[in-house]
């Protein structure tokens, strides 16, 4: 049975349901994909991610998408904006982000003939005042004078955004939405010193965020179908062997790197590139970037045993 979730207030937009690929969960979208609606890509849905989504969709919720690097954090929310049809904005944050990057500046701009100062909205302001989703991506990244000013933005039930230049305050559109994702936030904070650039984020900033979605690594099986939708014409053999060694290396108490689902669609699609699943491409998506020795070691064990390689030499059997 569909779940209803993701209810919004109508405005002038037409509304559909739809029912978000390979779940049952039912989001209100637009009938008409918007121009800032993200593009449609390979993507494999979560039922358990996807309702946490909607819930946060329908309460008008902040959501904050935590785990680990390359798990699916900022494509969760891209590819639900696409299902859906829905415009959002992405912002890439990191220490040079200036408030006015978002919200927007005064500019030159000619006024019946003359040059004068016109104030040009930031996509900010624009997603605020049309119901846009919003992603702040990397947000631990971001500095806390740019986060401060997020405050009302962020008001769950009642936002605003007061912009300075022009002494307006703006009401959020009951379609805008706000999504963030971070590596560092809450029990990873501790792994901080491996995300260079990143802070804490002030306990008011996570306060003002309702929900909290926790997208760790998937399962076996749902990462072959993860990384099978990139590669669909591989041979599934080779697919199941990476995503065997991701699942054996996450385990391995001696091996402390992140291993992600976007390295593995990297090595699969090396593999099928090649047409080889031999040592050098194991070397060339995974091995180099391993930056401990101890690390290093530890997966290339597991990868010489699991496929039965010969070290830069060729697969002795087939998957
Ligand atoms: N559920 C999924 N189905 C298919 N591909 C996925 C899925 N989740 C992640 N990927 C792929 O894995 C890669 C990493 O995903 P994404 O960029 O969303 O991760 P992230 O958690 O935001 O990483 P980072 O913390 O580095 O920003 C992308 O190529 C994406 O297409
Ligand atoms: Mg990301």
């Amino acid at each position: 049975m569909a779940k209803k979730a993701g209810k919004l207030p109508s405005t002038e937009r037409e509304y559909v349901d739809v029912v978000i690929r390979d779940t049952e969960v039912t989001m209100q979208g637009l009938a008409t994909p918007h121009t800032y609606t993200p593009e449609k890509k390979p993507f494999r849905f979560n039922q358990e991610q996807v309702e946490e989504l909607a819930l946060a969709v329908e309460l008008d919720m902040n959501a904050m998408l935590t785990g680990p690097s390359g798990c699916g954090k900022t494509q969760l929310v891209l590819q639900t904006a696409a299902e859906l049809g829905r415009p959002c904005v992405r912002f890439n944050c990191n220490g040079e982000t200036r408030v006015s990057h978002l919200t927007g500046q005064m500019r030159p701009a000619m006024v019946e003939g003359a040059l004068s100062l016109a104030f040009n909205a930031g996509d900010l302001t624009v997603a605020v005042r049309e119901g846009y989703w919003v992603f702040f991506d990397e947000i631990d990244m971001a500095s806390p004078n740019v986060t401060g000013v997020l405050h009302p933005v962020l008001e769950e039930g009642n936002r605003t955004m007061h912009i300075p230049e022009t002494g307006e305050t703006i009401k959020g559109h009951s379609d805008f939405r706000v999504f963030a994702s971070g590596n560092t936030v809450g029990y990873r904070a501790k792994h901080r010193a491996r995300f260079a650039g990143t802070g804490p984020l002030n306990s008011a900033l996570l306060g003002r965020f309702g929900m909290v979605i926790a997208c760790g690594y998937p399962s076996e099986e749902e990462e072959i179908e993860r990384v099978l939708c990139h590669v669909p014409d591989l041979n599934p053999l080779y697919v199941n062997s990476v995503c065997r060694i991701a699942a054996t290396l996450r385990k391995d108490k001696s091996f402390h790197t992140d291993f992600s689902t976007r390295s593995l669609i990297q090595w699969a699609r090396i593999i099928e590139a090649r047409n080889k699943d031999d040592f050098r491409s194991f070397e060339l998506a995974i091995l180099r970037k391993l930056e401990s020795a101890t690390d290093a070691k530890v997966a290339k064990k597991a990868v010489v045993k699991l496929f039965a390689l010969e070290e830069d030499g060729e697969k002795e059997s087939k998957p």
